[in-house]
């Protein structure tokens, strides 16, 4: 316990002893705006990990600092105990890192396919992985020759995954795939999340649906004011009476 919060700060021997994914102290924001404060975080080999929080914590920002979307101001994005702070996105992707932005994550006027043949760039591979990805996600080979902005908001998330597995990164970063989706639409998004953890990619997850998120998660992080206020296995999280009380509604 950490004095004064009253929250558990859990330190580095609790993560996995195999860690693909490390922020070390990280401080970062835009322009003069500190978002975030010497935040550390890990993501194992395997893991599904969610951060949640409230808005405006700094969720998205971690990502995008992971990504390379932004640079840190300090401390050091680890990937397999390599340095990647400030690396370009298409070097991250290069290196085995996918990355599902909350918004704009299709392009609407392209077909499915043609999505995921934007989603493997250049790469001879794609067109095996793309049959691949059609035999785990049906419902996509059935809408392959659809517009994207045909797809209903679920089907859409299911894409910009299958999207970013055409890379087929050993990470995947994804902010908030539950944003928008009606109840009954969630699951099926996370069952996709599940499938593409199973597959054998390590997933580092936003979730504003905190308790559906953890409920497929194996660790969480609780971030608020730009750093770590409580990071535990998901299980402790959902019965922590205090944290449920400050950021799970109770
Ligand atoms: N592109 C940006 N430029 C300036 N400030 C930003 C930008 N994106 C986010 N912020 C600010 O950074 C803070 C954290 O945002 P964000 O990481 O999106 O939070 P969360 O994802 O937890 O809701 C907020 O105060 C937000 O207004
Ligand atoms: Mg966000």
């Amino acid at each position: 316990m950490t004095a004064g919060t009253g929250l558990t700060d859990v330190g580095r021997s609790e993560l996995p002893t195999e860690i693909v994914l490390e922020l070390e102290s990280v401080d970062g924001g835009y322009g003069d705006l500190q978002v975030l404060y010497d935040l550390s975080l890990g993501l194992g080999e395997g893991e599904v990990v969610c951060l949640i929080g409230p808005n405006g914590a700094g969720k998205s920002t971690v990502l995008r600092t992971v990504f390379g979307l932004i640079e840190p101001w300090s401390g050091r994005v680890l990937l397999r105990g390599e340095e990647i702070s400030g690396t370009a996105p298409e070097e991250v992707v290069r290196l085995g890192v996918g990355y599902v932005p909350q918004v704009k994550n299709v392009f609407g006027s392209l077909t499915v396919h043609e999505n995921l043949q934007i989603g493997g760039t250049a790469r001879e591979e794609s067109e095996g992985v793309i049959a691949d990805l059609y035999e785990r996600f049906p419902l996509l080979a059935e809408k392959r020759g659809a517009k994207a902005r045909s797809l209903s908001g679920g089907q859409r998330q299911v894409l910009a995954l299958a999207r970013a597995l055409v890379m087929e990164p050993d990470v995947l970063l994804i902010d908030e795939p539950s944003a928008g989706l009606a109840p009954t639409v969630v699951e099926d998004v996370f069952e996709s999340v599940r499938t593409v953890n199973e597959l054998g990619t390590s997933v580092l997850m936003i979730e504003q649906n905190a308790r559906a998120g953890l409920g497929i998660s194996d660790r969480g992080y609780v971030l608020d004011q730009g750093t770590v206020k409580f990071a535990g296995d998901a299980d402790e999280i959902l019965d922590h009476p205090e944290v449920a009380e400050l950021y799970l509604g109770g």
